[in-house]
């Protein structure tokens, strides 16, 4: 049977850096991406990692009075444990200290240097050691480097240098005919303009000054450029072992990263795999960044924010929704502790968590009767259907705030039906009226559990547990989890408060 493949990818994050809500965005995103089409019954691999060599690390390990592996180990491994408090589903994560990454990287790049794509040069330029990598004059910001606001070394080395130049019309042309799908628009457009008005100039993928990093095959005193090693993490963390033959997953359906690193993504990676012979990923989504009060996140302004502190604060599916639903996918935001709180409340405790509480006391007021009717109401059955739709058009553009918006207007409208019928007086007056409505609204906390399943999975399986129905839907995927009216509600049983306010 054919069965649709996704594969998604995060930037691999550098390794020397405590995760923090930024890394966690990214990653909450391609989670919630990799849910919802498992939830479609598609094949998903999802792939995450740590970013581990140059110069900058191999400093650090030595401050810390360690090897650079012992470093990475200790550092990467707080990564893994923010993904695993964040239920992050990832199906591996890459470190691209992990020996069959490097075997692999070095087959490709002996592959390229063979085929003259890599080639010997002398490199003199302006470096940031923060960046990992050359400035030009042009992107400097008053002198220095624009990230980092500190002034840059000028480094002049041997190195080799990889023809980029030759790929600028080719580049141009995949973009522009939508092979290399960019999104959103704007990126597209920056980097269209980019290819258009700019020389691509050749790049410098080796040097001598760093020694934490791949050795060149056939030049062991250069170690390969950061970049180069990271790209290829797309590749070897499906299991390519550094020839032509690719694993089954690739092409990749789904870059996804912040605005950052759009042009490395853009422009490096397609070039590298034209030279490798490799067919390039389906699509690029570079998403927004987002400032806390206004304020970029850094280190000096002490106002990192800390994925699992704040997991804890409003529990792991809370941050979820949270970090996801504050503004548009597509754009920068700014979000702050205060609107978290306040949206909790108002979402999470005074939505979603209120009207399954308020359905299951309502339900479980009568515990002799079971809700066994199967029921065709026309009004619920035309929402539902039209929320799906909505809900499943906001997530194929990754519009998450716009599923989330759709999750809870289909919360309003079952308030609304609440108190509209008053079941509290029905079952005392007309307990088979009172039965068909507390159906409904069970029923509907069932397809809400499904909605809200890829951004917040424990409280969906709480949802479907109070239901007594979770091994059920367990064995189902959406399209047959969507028909209204089919489950039988015969052991529902109140459970504790979902989002206890606060
Ligand atoms: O660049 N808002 O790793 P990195 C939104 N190792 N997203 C943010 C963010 C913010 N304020 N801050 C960080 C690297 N991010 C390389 C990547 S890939 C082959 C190599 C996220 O640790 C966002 O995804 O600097 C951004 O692109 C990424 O962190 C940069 O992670
Ligand atoms: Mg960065």
């Amino acid at each position: 049977k054919f069965m649709a493949k996704f594969y998604i990818t995060t930037p691999i994050y550098y390794v020397n850096d405590i995760p923090h809500l930024g890394h966690a965005y990214t990653t909450i995103a391609a989670d919630i991406l990799a849910r919802y089409y498992r939830m479609k019954g598609e094949k998903v691999f999802f792939l995450t990692g740590t970013d581990e060599h140059g110069a900058k690390v191999a400093e650090s390990a030595q401050k810390a009075n360690k090897t650079p592996k012992e470093w990475c180990d200790e550092m990467s491994a707080r990564f893994q444990l923010a993904w695993d408090i964040l239920n992050i589903s990832y199906n591996n994560f890459i470190r691209t200290t992990d020996k069959n990454h490097e075997s692999a990287v070095k087959k490709a790049v002996q592959r390229l240097y063979e085929k003259k794509f890599i080639v010997k040069g002398k490199y003199q330029g302006l470096y940031c050691v923060g960046c990992e990598r050359y400035y030009t004059e042009k992107e400097l910001v008053n002198g220095k480097c624009p990230h980092h606001q500190k002034p840059l070394q000028l480094y002049s080395e041997d190195c080799y240098l990889l023809r980029l130049s030759i790929f600028q019309r080719p580049l141009l042309q995949l973009i522009q005919d939508g092979t290399l799908i960019i999104e959103p628009s704007v990126r597209k457009n920056e980097i269209i303009s980019f290819l258009t008005k700019e020389k691509l100039e050749d790049i410098s993928i080796s040097r001598q000054k760093v020694k934490w990093g791949i050795k060149l095959p056939w030049n062991k005193t250069q170690t390969l450029y950061v970049w180069i090693d990271a790209l290829l993490n797309y590749l070897t963390g499906i299991g390519w072992k550094g020839d032509k033959e690719v694993p089954d997953f690739w092409p990749a359906d789904l870059h996804l990263m912040a605005k950052d690193i759009l042009r490395m993504h853009a422009v490096i990676w397609p070039a590298l795999l034209l030279a490798l012979e490799i067919p390039l990923p389906k699509k690029i989504f570079a998403h927004g960044f987002f400032t806390i009060n206004g304020e970029k996140m850094s280190k000096s302004l002490g106002n990192v924010l800390d994925p699992i502190e704040q997991a804890k604060n409003f529990s792991s599916d809370g941050l979820r929704w949270l970090l996801i639903s504050s503004f548009p996918f597509s754009v920068d935001g700014d979000i702050s502790l205060e609107k978290f709180y306040e949206k909790y409340n108002a979402e999470l405790a005074n939505g979603i968590g209120n009207l399954v509480a308020r359905v299951l006391t309502l339900a479980t007021k009568n515990q002799n009767l079971k809700f066994k009717i199967q029921n065709d109401n026309l009004e619920f059955k035309i929402q539902i259907k039209k929320v799906y739709e909505n809900y499943e058009k906001a997530l194929e553009k990754l519009a998450f705030d716009e599923a989330t918006r759709k999750i809870l207007e289909f919360v309003a409208f079952c308030d609304k039906y609440i108190n509209e019928n008053e079941p509290w007086k029905l079952i005392k007056t007309n307990l088979d009226q009172f039965k068909k409505v507390i159906y409904n609204l069970l029923e509907a906390l069932r397809q809400i559990a499904w909605l809200i399943q890829p951004f917040m999975p424990e409280t969906a399986d709480k949802i479907f547990n109070q239901l007594g129905i979770l091994s059920i839907e367990k064995k189902k995927n959406l399209e047959e989890a969507k028909r209204w009216g089919i489950p039988q509600f015969d052991s529902i049983k109140k459970g504790e408060s979902l989002f206890p306010r606060m």
